[in-house]
């Protein structure tokens, strides 16, 4: 399986600036087969970014997207508009969640639309810090997870990629704590296990991890069992950060 590196750029950057990021990115970025490097830009840049983009060296994702089609929906953005131009959406984001109410529903929903319109869903799931403190997080992570892929048939479940996003070591978090090797190695692993059980097969999800990813810990959470990439916001926005991540997932490719 690849490993997979994802830089959220979240709300950052001027449409020009992000055309300037993207360029230094991709006049750097060697031609990787066996890592899967992908930007989320913030929606307004993607239809430019996507005629800019070298697609050997990098994939787009969009930060989120509507999961009807199409309809009087103002502030929107379906699916169906972003097929052809993203070939990944991150779903489900802690800030989705958390800071906009998106419940398990709406997520479900969103990576049914994703899938019906040929977009790879990245599928965000993680516990909060008092869900972690109650000792809630496996039933947590459960349920986001089953939830999420409510829709999901047999046939397309390995089409979506999860992610392990503890909500209280996301970086924009004002608490932010690193989450524990320990901690990161068994969550995956339960994740990797509610998904073999739901579907009753030895399924390749690739399942990454976010959370104050850094240079300096990257290798670190790589290298946990199960772990098959990560997931960054703050260090995708700098540019020397981000392409030493991708370095050391590559050093660190199983
Ligand atoms: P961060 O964001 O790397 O800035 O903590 C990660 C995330 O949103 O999952």
């Amino acid at each position: 399986m690849k490993t997979y590196v994802v830089g959220n750029w979240k709300m950052n950057f001027t449409v020009g600036e992000a055309s300037v990021y993207l360029h230094k990115i991709q006049r750097k970025l060697p031609n990787y087969r066996d890592v899967a490097v992908i930007v989320a830009p913030p929606m307004i840049a993607l239809q430019s970014l996507s005629l800019q983009v070298d697609r050997h060296k990098l994939k787009l994702a969009g930060q989120n997207g509507f999961y009807r089609d199409y309809g009087p929906y103002t502030g929107e953005t379906s699916f169906s508009q972003l097929n052809g131009i993203v070939d990944y959406v991150i779903i489900g984001a802690g800030e989705r969640r958390y800071t906009f109410g998106e419940d398990d529903k709406v997520i479900a929903k969103k990576v049914s639309a994703a899938l019906r319109n040929k977009i790879t869903p990245i599928l965000c799931v993680g516990e909060t810090e008092s869900e972690r403190a109650y000792g809630e997080t496996a039933d947590v992570l459960r349920d986001q997870v089953l939830s999420g892929l409510r829709d999901v048939s047999k046939e397309d479940v390995e089409k979506v990629i999860i992610v392990y996003e503890p909500v209280w070591a996301i970086s924009s978090v004002e608490s932010s704590k690193l989450a524990s090797l320990d901690e990161v190695a068994e969550a995956v692993k339960f994740i990797k296990n509610v998904l073999n059980e739901a579907y009753s097969a030895k399924l390749e999800v690739p399942v990454l991890f976010g959370g104050s990813v850094s240079p300096s810990n990257a290798g670190a959470y790589l290298t946990v069992p199960g772990v098959n990439g990560i997931l960054m916001g703050g260090s995708s926005l700098i540019l020397s950060e981000f392409l030493d991540i991708i370095e050391i997932a590559k050093r660190v490719q199983r």
